[in-house]
C-alpha cells in the first residue's frame, strides 16, 4: 500500500538523537502493544544500536494479553533488553520505568553519574500521555538549558534521573507491507495518507483468521471464516447502517467504522501480529527490498553505460 506522509521533523529528530545518544545510558522505546513489531522504528534501532534498551508495550489495555506476554518474552530474550507492558490507567508508571532502567544500567543514578534516559516512539503511541503522567507533581520539566535542544525536553524523574523526550516520528520508507497496514489501522498515520477501505480489508482478513468469534459477536454475523474480507466489510456496513441512497453499502463508511471499532477495542482486545509472524513478514520485506535494489542498480548501470559515464563491462568468456 502506498502511504503518503511527510515525515515531518524526521531529519531534525534523527540529528537530535545522533547528538544525544553518546551520553545516554538507556533508550526507552514506546511501542504499541497491538503491533509491537510494526511500531518499532528501524531508524531508531540503527541510531541506538548497542545501548541498553527498554521496550515499553504501551496501550496494553487494548491488546490481546496472551500475545502481549509472547512479545514481552520475545524482547526479554534479546541481549541488553528489558520489556514491560504499560497503559494509561497505571497510576505510578515512573516506579516501574525507573526500576527497569536501573536493572539495565545499575551503576548510574548518582549526582556524579546521573541516569540519562532517552524516550522515543512513533506518533500516537501514547508518549505525551505517559510524559504528562510522569511530569505529574514530582518531575520537573526543563527544555531551556544548555545541551537540551528545542526538539527534546528534559524531565527530572528523581534526583540523578533524567529523561530526554523526543518527538514521535515515523521512518521514510516502510519495507514490510503489513507494517503500513497495521500502522494505519492503529492510528499512527494520518487518515488522509492512506486508503481506509484497503486498510480495513487487510485488517478484517487478519481478524477473521485470528479473532473470528469476536468479530461475529460484535457485528452479529456468522461464519466469517468462510467469507471473504470484502463480504465481511459489506456485512459490517449493512449491520451498522452504512448505506448509500438506493441501499448500496457505503464501503468507505463501513471501513471507517471497522477501523474505529478496532482502535477503541469494542470488539475485544486484539493484537495484529505475533513475534513469529512479524519475523516472517520482515524477512519477506527484506528479500523484496534487496531484489528491488538489484533492479535499481542494473537500471542505473545501464543508464551510466548509455551516457558513457562508465565503460561497458566485458562479457564473460
Ligand atoms: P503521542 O504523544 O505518542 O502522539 O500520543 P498521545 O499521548 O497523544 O496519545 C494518543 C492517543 O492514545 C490519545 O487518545 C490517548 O488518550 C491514547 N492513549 C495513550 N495511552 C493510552 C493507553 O495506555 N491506553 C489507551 N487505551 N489509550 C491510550 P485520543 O486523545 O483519543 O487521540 P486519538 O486516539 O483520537 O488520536
Amino acid at each position: 500500500m502506498a502511504i503518503q506522509w511527510f515525515p515531518g521533523h524526521m531529519h531534525l529528530t534523527r540529528k537530535a538523537i545522533e547528538e544525544r545518544i553518546k551520553e545516554i545510558d538507556v533508550v526507552i522505546e514506546l511501542l504499541d502493544a497491538r503491533l509491537p513489531g510494526s511500531s518499532a522504528n528501524p531508524m531508531l534501532a540503527q541510531l541506538t544500536a548497542g545501548k541498553p534498551a527498554l521496550k515499553v508495550l504501551n496501550k496494553q489495555d487494548l491488546a490481546d494479553p496472551a500475545r502481549t506476554a509472547l512479545w514481552l518474552e520475545h524482547f526479554n530474550a534479546m541481549p541488553g533488553t528489558r520489556a514491560l507492558g504499560l497503559d494509561a490507567s497505571m497510576t505510578a508508571p515512573a516506579k516501574v520505568l525507573v526500576k527497569a532502567c536501573f536493572d539495565l544500567a545499575p551503576n548510574r543514578g548518582t549526582m556524579v553519574k546521573p541516569m540519562r534516559v532517552l524516550i522515543c516512539g512513533i506518533p500516537n503511541v501514547g508518549k505525551s500521555t505517559l510524559i504528562n503522567t510522569l511530569k505529574g507533581k514530582r518531575a520537573t520539566l526543563t527544555g531551556d538549558e544548555a545541551g537540551v535542544t528545542k526538539l527534546e525536553q528534559r524531565i527530572v524523574l528523581q534526583d540523578g534521573f533524567y529523561l530526554f523526550d523526543t518527538p514521535g516520528v515515523l521512518w521514510p520508507r516502510i519495507i514490510v507491507a503489513k507494517t503500513s497496514y497495521n500502522l494505519a489501522a492503529s492510528g499512527a498515520i494520518g487518515r488522509n495518507a492512506f486508503d481506509e477501505e484497503e486498510v480495513a480489508l487487510e485488517m478484517l482478513d487478519y481478524l477473521c483468521q485470528h479473532y473470528a468469534p469476536l468479530l461475529e459477536a460484535r457485528y452479529k454475523i456468522t461464519g466469517v471464516a468462510q467469507q471473504t474480507d470484502e463480504q465481511i466489510l459489506e456485512a459490517i456496513g449493512r449491520k451498522r447502517g452504512a448505506l448509500l441512497p438506493g441501499g448500496k453499502i457505503n464501503l468507505q463508511k463501513a471501513a471507517d467504522l471497522a477501523i474505529h471499532d478496532f482502535r477503541s477495542a469494542v470488539m475485544g482486545r486484539m493484537t495484529l501480529e505475533t513475534p513469529e509472524e512479524f519475523a516472517q513478514w520482515l524477512a519477506h520485506g527484506q528479500k523484496l527490498d534487496a531484489e528491488r535494489q538489484v533492479k535499481k542498480d542494473a537500471i542505473e548501470l545501464d543508464r551510466a553505460i548509455r551516457f558513457k559515464k562508465v565503460p561497458r563491462p566485458e562479457a564473460p568468456e
